[in-house]
């Protein structure tokens, strides 16, 4: 781990009994962040990280952030920089989020499954608490039948987001978006302690397998050979050689044709990758698209 500079004990500034997270102190944070997971903060998060790491503090009665990058930095704190690493990771998501993807899905998968016997297999690449996972899979139990020969890979660098995930319980405002048609089939509605939440329903959450994985090593899915990739609302948190580098192992996991669908205000603009562009946020795998050599064009 890089060795930073620290202000001298006591010298950080309180405001309200809270620390106050210095710039210095922020940007050990930012090389944290940076390091393990690719996320790459602007200085003007600084107030987020403050307010997402005080609680934290509070929980471990610590008087500073530098008192917690101490402990960050310990070489037997894996589970806390996991902790930190849940906690800088931002997580918004919900059902049929951008909504003409899952229309294109519908008629891609249905082409596939005419000119493609094996298994279909779509890969939700940072899955957060499994909306995205759920919606690609009650299109494809629409489509293909919930028994049909298909299945979803959902992976996120955050366990806390993948324990939700895994339950896949709901409040009603974040399936608002469902169509009803699809709440009935795939949505139990909670009762007593479970009024105003929904519960995806079994037959449905058997389809979906979620593991943690970091992008930064996404080579290292144990599947290959993927159809479709949803890789949508992360790519705004890296920068211009993380994305290069993120995609460029992405596509090893990719059937050659496959398809990658990345959020609308995401751009892969000038970056050197066998992927061609059929639509502003959709593109297709090209394995043997001869590439520059020098990374971003
Ligand atoms: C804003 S959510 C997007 C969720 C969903 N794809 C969507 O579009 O609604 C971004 C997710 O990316 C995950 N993430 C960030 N960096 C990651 C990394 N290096 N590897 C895997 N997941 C990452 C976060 O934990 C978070 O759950």
């Amino acid at each position: 781990m890089t060795t930073l500079r620290w202000p001298e004990a006591g010298a950080e500034s309180m405001r309200n009994g809270d620390p106050t997270l210095s710039e210095e102190e922020f940007a050990c944070f930012r090389q944290f962040i940076l390091r393990e997971a690719g996320i790459d903060l602007p200085p003007g998060k600084r107030p987020l990280v403050q307010s997402r790491l005080s609680k934290r503090l509070r929980v471990l009665g610590l008087d500073s952030y530098a008192a917690y990058w101490r402990l960050l930095r310990a070489p037997e704190s894996h589970a806390e920089r996991q902790r930190a690493v849940n906690m800088l990771s931002t997580n918004e998501t919900y059902f049929f989020r951008e909504p003409q993807h899952f229309q294109w899905l519908e008629r891609q998968v249905l082409a596939l499954r005419e000119r493609q016997p094996g298994m279909i297999k779509v890969w939700s690449a940072a899955c957060s608490t499994g909306e995205e996972p759920y919606t690609i899979a009650m299109v494809l139990a629409e489509t293909l039948g919930i028994s049909g020969n298909w299945r979803i890979f959902a992976t996120d660098i955050n366990t806390k987001v993948l324990a939700s995930a895994k339950r896949g319980v709901y409040p009603l405002d974040r399936v608002r978006r469902t169509p009803p048609l699809l709440w009935q089939r795939y949505l139990l509605r909670g009762r007593d302690e479970y009024e105003g939440m929904v519960k995806v329903a079994p037959e449905l959450a058997r389809k979906v397998e979620f593991s943690q994985l970091n992008l930064l090593q996404c080579n290292q899915l144990h599947h290959t050979e993927i159809d479709i990739v949803f890789l949508r609302n992360v790519l705004i948190y890296f920068n211009e050689a993380t994305k290069l580098d993120v995609l460029a192992h992405l596509c090893t996991r990719m059937k050659n044709g496959g398809h990658l669908l990345i959020g609308h205000s995401e751009s892969l603009h000038k970056l050197d990758l066998p992927l061609v562009q059929e639509e502003p946020s959709r593109y297709r795998f090209e394995a043997a698209r001869q590439l520059s050599g020098g990374g971003k064009k």
